[in-house]
């Protein structure tokens, strides 16, 4: 990781197209705001990234090395950080982030199966996202829905009391939307190019 720090160390926007000269250029302006509000306040680093993660779905290389200029702290601190807090991701998200709760109230009824029924349909393990893009799985802590037990969340809905079955079905519809979102794209593509 280091040496794909040192790596992007002297890389500058000089072809960006956006006609901003280059090193004028702020790839990460709607975390200015952000930066404006905190950059200067010690102790501020964790809201910053978790605010930049909420904005841009993960902390890449560069958002982290910009954080680290804007709140003139190293990038092996910024880095450390990261990944120090489980909640910050360094890579692109699915279009569902299925959040699945390993709390002991969810352990104890049933996870671990929801768990194999997850990895059984999309054929990713945690942390991973499907080839196409769609599922990204995280095991997480208690989701504070105990009395639901096991329970997963993808993106804001709460599912409970969770069967292989329910999984498989809930999957799959899903993946259902998701086509019937692209072949509706298509339709309206083929209707403005015809
Ligand atoms: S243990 Fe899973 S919601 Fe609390």
């Amino acid at each position: 990781m280091s040496h794909e720090i040192q790596e992007h160390h002297h890389e500058h926007a000089h072809d960006c197209s956006c006609g901003c000269q280059g090193d004028q250029h702020n790839p990460f302006e709607e975390l200015s705001p952000v930066l404006d509000q905190y950059a200067d306040i010690p102790g501020s680093l964790i809201t910053i990234m978790q605010k930049a993660q909420e904005l841009y779905g993960f902390l890449s290389v560069e958002l982290m090395r910009h954080i680290a200029v804007e709140t003139h702290t190293s990038i092996a601190k910024v880095y450390g950080v990261a990944t120090f807090y489980t909640q910050f991701r360094f890579e692109p998200v699915g279009k569902y982030l299925i959040m699945l709760c390993q709390g002991t109230a969810c352990h104890v009824n049933g996870s671990k199966q929801v768990e194999e029924a997850v990895i059984d349909c999309l054929e990713i393990t945690e942390g991973e996202t499907t080839a196409d893009g769609l599922f990204t799985l995280n095991n997480v802590a208690c989701l504070g829905c105990c009395s639901l037990s096991p329970v997963m969340m993808i993106n804001d809905d709460t599912y409970g009391q969770l069967t292989k079955d329910k999984v498989t079905h809930i999957l799959a519809e899903l993946k259902e939307a998701a086509s019937a979102e692209v072949s509706g794209l298509k339709m309206i593509e083929n209707e403005v190019t015809v």
